[in-house]
């Protein structure tokens, strides 16, 4: 045989130019809870939707020796355990494995990133995304690591999981580095709060409808109140939680930008740096802290045992991974003002904690009561509007209504007394369950290079510097943590704290 009829296959220096394919998506730590919990469930149900584009890898890297099916069938197995309807059937299993692989890779080895430079090289594909779902100590050495291997060309996109740092210090150090090696349009930081379905509604409602702006403001919003209750414990996260804590897991991230979703002003468009202005100007006018809102304002909580689900659980202290003396704060409530025109006097309340009585996750925007009463109506009935995240996506308008128990009961004669009523939308009920989920929407989004729901360098400073006070306070606070029993809703000092201004929490009305 001449050279000339020397086949690629034969003289790997002849190379034959490959047609771009569709995506390679590393998942480091992809043998990890975040990957088996969310990330493969939701690449399935895009694959399911028919949404995960053609062509597709899916590459998870750890540090075990799996062959690519013994991988595929780990997944198999996890999936056993998500719920039945997001199960896959065996057809459907076996089709979307065959877009699964397996590389084992020491993350801290150089030679193994050049093993998956040479994995990446096998296709030209358009696109490729390095999901960086480790621990976070780790977010640098993989990003730096990448670089050295040459893996960072213009095509290739970085996700990186929250928390983004320890604190404000650490976060910019692992923000310098990765914008070392990468441009901040490559970067996707995730929240995956911005993805869930009633976070876009909460957009449409206020940027695709004229009817809230006009009362979207302190003339008429009396308070604003963000709760993020979940009913599980630390479940078997003890040891990354144990060095987190609430304030870090969700105030610092997922409870601000909700809070950045209310309180925006209208950006210019729906471009992704247009909607990060915005928030960014929010997180820039919360009220900084002074020595007494840090004491009077912010409220700190640990579970102790209690009933879970009718069943009695552990308290934080005695769940696996938890060192027996710890002060980490499985709750948080705090209440803020924003510091510009449009809110100025407005208190914003947060909380969120891990077993508390529900898993309920909703903003209430309380409107003011009317100027001037002509009706009897009960104490506090103000209008309210409720953005409910979870466990049902939908909106609720409440509004006073002459009641059909008052009818009943009017003597002729006597004057209108007025009760509570309820403008629900239920967007699972009206949109079905084939809804698009969190991960399954940033997903997408980041294969396809969309970068609005995924946040930018300095708004993740700007919420650290925020919180960065609180966790400073903490640090040398002699006061002991408020302890309150799992299944309840938290310390009854975060009822008294908002008590103060005359305001109640939601469920407590
Ligand atoms: C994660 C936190 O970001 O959000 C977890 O690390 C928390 O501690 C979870 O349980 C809550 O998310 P969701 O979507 O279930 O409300």
């Amino acid at each position: 045989m001449t050279s000339e009829q020397t086949t690629p296959q034969q003289n790997p220096s002849i190379v034959k130019p490959l047609k771009p394919e569709g995506f390679d998506l590393i998942l480091f730590g992809g043998t990890g809870d975040l990957t088996w919990r969310k990330l493969i469930p939701a690449l399935f149900q895009a694959f399911r939707h028919g949404t995960l584009p053609a062509g597709g890898r899916i590459l998870g890297v750890g540090r075990e020796d799996l062959t690519h099916e013994q991988y595929r069938e780990r997944i198999s197995a996890r999936f056993r355990e998500v719920d039945n309807a997001k199960q896959p059937r065996d057809d459907e299993f076996a089709a979307f494995a065959q877009q699964l692989f397996y590389l084992r890779m020491d993350l801290s080895k150089p030679d193994d990133y050049q093993a998956l430079a040479s994995t990446l090289a096998e296709r030209n594909t358009e696109t490729v995304v390095m999901y960086v779902a480790t621990a976070p100590s780790l977010f640098t050495v993989v990003v730096e690591q990448l670089a050295a291997a040459g893996l960072n060309t213009p095509k290739t996109r970085v996700v990186l999981e929250k928390p983004l740092g320890h604190d404000l210090d650490s976060n910019r150090a692992i923000n310098r580095t990765v914008r070392q090696v990468f441009s901040e349009s490559q970067i996707f930081r995730i929240d995956h709060y911005l993805g869930k379905p009633s976070v876009q509604n909460l957009f449409a409602l206020r940027f695709g409808n004229a009817l809230f702006e006009p009362l979207w403001r302190r003339e008429n919003i009396a308070s604003v109140e963000i709760t993020i209750a979940e009913e599980l414990g630390v479940e078997k996260r003890g040891e990354f939680y144990d060095n987190t804590g609430a304030l870090r897991d969700m105030v610092q991230n997922h409870a601000l930008q909700l809070l950045c979703a209310i309180a925006m002003e209208p950006p210019i468009n729906a471009h992704a740096d247009a909607i990060r202005d915005e928030k960014l100007k929010v997180l820039r006018s919360l009220r900084r802290w002074t020595p007494e809102t840090l004491n009077q304002h912010v409220v700190r909580g640990q579970y102790s045992a209690g009933m879970s689900f009718g069943k009695a659980v552990n308290g934080y202290l005695q769940e696996p991974g938890v060192p027996p003396h710890s002060h980490t704060e499985t709750y948080v409530a705090l209440r803020t003002e924003i510091d510009n025109w449009r809110w100025a006097g407005v208190p914003f309340y947060i909380r969120t904690g891990k077993r508390l009585a529900g898993r309920e996750a909703r903003i209430v925007v309380n409107f003011r009561p009317t100027p001037h009463a002509i009706f009897k109506a009960p104490q506090r009935a103000n209008n309210q509007l409720v953005i409910n995240l979870q466990p049902n996506d939908g909106l609720e308008m409440h509004l006073l209504a002459e009641g059909q128990a008052q009818r009943q009961t009017r003597t002729p004669g006597s004057s209108q007394t007025l009760a509570p009523v309820q403008l629900d939308l239920d967007f699972d009920t009206r949109f079905g369950s084939g809804r698009v989920g969190a991960y399954e929407r940033l997903l997408l989004d980041v294969i396809d290079g969309r970068l609005n729901l995924f946040v930018r360098s300095d708004e993740q400073e700007a919420a650290w510097r925020w919180v960065q006070p609180i966790l400073e306070n903490w640090q040398t606070d002699s006061n002991p943590i408020r302890s309150y029993a799992a299944g309840t809703w938290g310390p009854p000092a975060a009822s008294a704290m908002i008590a103060r201004d005359g305001h109640c929490w939601n469920e407590e009305r």
